[in-house]
Order: structure tokens, then sequence, then C-alpha cells
């Protein structure tokens, strides 16, 4: 039986246009989802849109449109960064839809009957950019934390008893080391766990664009609660008919997140989690902040970055190569046009495309437009070259599950600059005149290599990887992690190669 893979974005507020932010975040899951699924595991890959709450409330407003005819139109532009980016997610979740609401009912009464939750009155900061509350010690100069204006709000309100949850807390995350990545994220948490945790509340009662809250219908919802169980909607928590979905797939392999909202699915989710009796996720990602040529990104600045317009301008995988090999994933990260350029024109263009371009054209010169039959005589270089993806598939699992990716591609781009050497060095061009034999085993070597690498690119550049595959006519049931070990038998007609990536 195929082992399971769940794996989640956050679910974005419909508030705005989708920026680069957006698009790194699912970015990472789509590329381990693929890995996952190139090694075989039955994957369920989610991401989707957080409509409910006051943000979403007052940007409607502004429009001039109601709350569900403006998150109706703004989920799209999130579901047109799919296609765009080339994510291949298994669904799409919106907090608007039925069952989302019926979970978010389920785990509330699940919560309230287990006594987890008390009526009160809040009174207390609150920042809408945030959706948070905040304490009258952790405001600075009068803004959140995070700079976010607030208000004063005064409420009554429905209260979790998050303080109960202290110490189960701090137990799980010793017993779960890995829970919390990367490690500085995971020391975060827990201190701030430790400073004491204040009760939660979970309810509003001055606007009304959320779940209500079962048998109170002046309540609704807090927004986190409600966007947090997107993650047991989405496979089939309120199923009541059929729950073997959520059985097979939930608790979730990995939530994604980026690291302003590690608190949310770090301490909150958990504490829900195990007061509704539930299993709970085994790993919370956190990776860092992109900032435009050094400047923080926002909508004032007038700053952006649309990932439509630079899918346009670049290409896809030139944009999803770039955003996960620049940064070592979990860090910080500044884009820069100049850098964006270098990598394409470096590892792309001159490294990888150039590799695949001469060594098919050479391939389609000279040995009759043919693959050449596997040989049997390959010598100590040629060996070493073939094994070094091959031999080491256990490693690349153990970077993806690490979120390494930039390791990992740094790794395969080794394998490609031996390569490319073993090219130079082994010169079949001058071989073609005194030791033909010779070369058709140099180039069966280099095409295998280039097989082995395009199958481990898959997840990164699919579009490229699937193109050079489909060039040296590998079948699509032999594109699998496993793949990796068998060697190409050869004897394969090729016609002539165009480049992969253009030079900017
Ligand atoms: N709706 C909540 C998440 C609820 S999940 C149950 C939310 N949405 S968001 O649209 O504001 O942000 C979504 C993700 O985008 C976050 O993980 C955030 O870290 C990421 N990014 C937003 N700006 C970013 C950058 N400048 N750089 C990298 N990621 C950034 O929070």
């Amino acid at each position: 039986m195929k082992s399971k893979y769940y794996i989640t974005t956050p679910i974005y507020y419909v508030n705005d246009v989708p920026h680069i932010g957006h698009a790194y975040t699912t970015l990472a899951c789509d590329v381990i989802a693929r890995f996952k699924r190139l090694d075989e595991y039955e994957v369920f890959f989610l991401t989707g849109t957080d409509e409910h709450g006051q943000k979403v409330e007052t940007a409607a407003k502004n429009n001039g449109v109601n709350p569900k005819k403006f998150v109706d139109k703004v989920s799209e532009n999130f579901k047109n960064l799919l296609n765009c980016m080339n994510f291949s997610n298994d669904s799409f979740i919106r907090t608007t839809e039925k069952k989302h609401i019926k979970s978010c009912q389920k785990i509330w009464e699940k919560l309230l009957s287990n006594g987890n939750i008390y009526l009160d009155k809040y009174s207390g900061w609150y920042a809408v950019r945030d959706e948070a509350f905040f304490s009258e010690s952790e405001i600075v100069d009068g803004k959140a934390p995070s700079g976010a204006p607030v208000e004063w709000v005064e409420e009554p309100s429905y209260f979790f008893n998050l303080s109960k949850w202290e110490k189960k807390l701090l137990e799980f995350y010793e017993s779960n080391k890995e829970f919390i990545s990367p490690k500085s994220r995971r020391n975060e948490v827990i201190s701030f766990v430790k400073s004491g945790l204040k009760d939660l509340s979970i309810s509003r009662t001055s606007f009304s664009w959320g779940v209500k809250v079962p048998n109170d219908k002046n309540h609704i919802m807090y927004v986190w609660l409600d966007a947090l169980t997107n993650y047991l909607s989405a496979c089939e928590y309120s199923n009541e008919k059929n729950n073997e979905f959520f059985k097979k797939f939930w608790p979730a392999d990995i939530h994604m997140v980026g690291k302003d909202i590690i608190r949310f699915h770090a301490v909150y989710w958990p504490a829900f989690l195990m007061a509704a009796d539930l299993p709970l996720p085994k790993k919370v990602f956190a990776h860092g902040w992109w900032t435009n040529e050094g400047n923080k990104i926002s909508k004032s600045l007038g700053n952006v970055i649309d990932p439509f317009q630079l899918v346009n301008k670049y290409g896809i995988d030139q944009i999803r190569y770039f955003l996960l090999r620049e940064v070592p994933f979990g860090n910080d990260g500044d884009f820069s046009n100049s850098q964006l350029i270098n990598r394409i024109n470096s590892d792309l263009a001159n490294s990888y495309g150039n590799l695949f371009q001469r060594v098919v054209s050479m391939i389609f010169k000279n040995c009759n437009e043919k693959i050449p039959l596997k040989p049997n005589n390959f010598n100590k270089e040629d060996i070493t070259l073939i094994n070094s993806i091959k031999n080491n598939l256990n490693d690349y699992r153990s970077l993806i599950d690490e979120q390494k990716f930039d390791q990992y591609l740094k790794s395969i781009w080794i394998v490609i600059s031996n390569a490319n050497k073993y090219v130079d060095e082994q010169a079949p061009w001058a071989l073609k005149k005194n030791n033909f034999e010779r070369m058709e085993v140099v180039l069966f070597t280099l095409v295998e290599t280039i097989r082995q690498i395009s199958i481990l690119l898959l997840p990164f550049i699919p579009d490229t990887a699937e193109k050079i595959l489909d060039h040296i006519k590998i079948p699509h049931d032999q594109r699998k992690l496993k793949s990796v070990g068998f060697i190409l038998n050869g004897n394969i007609k090729i016609s002539l190669p165009k480049p992969l990536f253009p030079r900017i």
C-alpha cells in the first residue's frame, strides 16, 4: 500500500491580489508534493482562500460590493495563480464553502462539550491587518508588533481556555523535536509559550462576516479558528457519511507557513486540536520573507512583486528555480532582478540548458539521429558520473524532508557541472575521428546523466524537465524516483533540440 502524504499551504486572505509571497509558500509545497508523488506517495496537496473576517469585510466595503460577491471575484485571482505557476494542488478550499462552515461548527461544538469554551467579555487591542488580539504590554509605539494599526475592542466574547494547554504544548514540543521547523522558530515559539499563555478570544460580535457560532446568533467565530479549521474541512472532517478520507489523510504531514503566522499554527492550532481530541500535525515549517531590492514589500511603497508579470517576462521554470535556489529556505531573502537574470543565464542557460543542447545535438549529428545502444564497456569516469545521482537518492529524499531546497538544487548543479567538465575532458568531437565506439560510450553516459538529472528536477522545473524527458523519449511510467536506478537502453531516435532557456 502507498504511504500517504498530506501537505497544506496557508489559505490566502482575499483582501488583495496575489503577490510573490503567496506564490513562494505554494511553490515550496508544490515541489514537496511533486517530489512525494515521484517517490510514489499518495499525496493530498491543499491550498485555498481565507475569506472571512474584518479585513476582508473592509476590503469589500472599500470596493463597494457585498462581501460574498467580492470574495467570489478575488478568490478567482488566487486560482489563476495556480495555473500561472504550474502548481499541482489536489484541492482548493474556500472558507465560505458549506463543508467548511459545517467543520467549523463541528469543532466548536466539540471544544464546547469538552469544556474548553466559556463566555466572557473581551477588552483589549485588535489589529485588523493581522487579525490578531494584543494586550497592552505587546503594543509598541501605539501599534501591533508587526507595525499594524490597532483599535480598541470591547465586546462580549467566547474564550478558549488556551492557558490550560501550556504544559501539554511544551511537552508536545519536547517529544516532537521536528514539529516546529526551522530550529530558530522552535526556540521562538517555546519561549513565547513559556512566558505564559492567556485564554484566547474566539468570537466577535461587532461585525457579521464570518461563521456563526452554533446556538448564539450574536457571535461569529474568530477568523483564525475558522481559517485553521480549513485543514480539517478539506479532508472531509464534517462528512458524517464517509470519514474514510479523513481517517486516511489526517493528521497533516506538514503545514507550510510564513514566519509571521507561526504562532497561530504552532501554538493555537495544536491547542485547539488537543482540546478537540484530534491528532496533531507532524510538522509546521515557517519560511522567511522576501524583500524587494532591499526594501520591505508593501502596497503603500508600491513595490509589490506581481508573480503573473514575472512569469510572463522570464518564464515559469525560471521563476520557480530562482525562488528556491537563491535563498536557503527558512531565511529571509532579497529579490533582485539582476540576481534573477544571473541565475537564469548562468545556471539554467549556460549549465543545464547548454549540457542538454550540446549532448543531444552531437548525438543527432554524429550517431545517425539515435541515442547509442547501452554499452557494456564503461570506464571509471563514466561510472562515477552515472552513479553520482543514482547512488544518492536517499540524500535527495532527506533534503526534501528537511525543506533544504537550495541544497538539493546545488547538489544537482554539481553533477551538471561535472557532466559539462566530462564533455570537455572526453572531447567526443575528437573521438569521432579516431575512436567512434568510445565516442558513443561518452555520449551515452551523458544522456543517461541528463535523464537522471531531469527526473530529479521534475518537482522544481516540471515543464522543462518533462520537455527533456519527452525529447529523449522516456516513457511516462519511467519518470519516477525509482526509475532513476534503471539505466537507459538506448537506440532511441531523437530530433534536433531547441534551446531550453533563452539567455537574457
Ligand atoms: N489568511 C492567513 C493564513 C491562514 S492559514 C490558516 C494569512 N494570509 S496571507 O494572505 O496574509 O499570507 C499568506 C502567506 O503569504 C503567509 O504564509 C505569509 O508569510 C506569506 N507572505 C506574505 N508576504 C510575504 C513575503 N513578502 N515574503 C514571503 N512570504 C510572504 O496570513
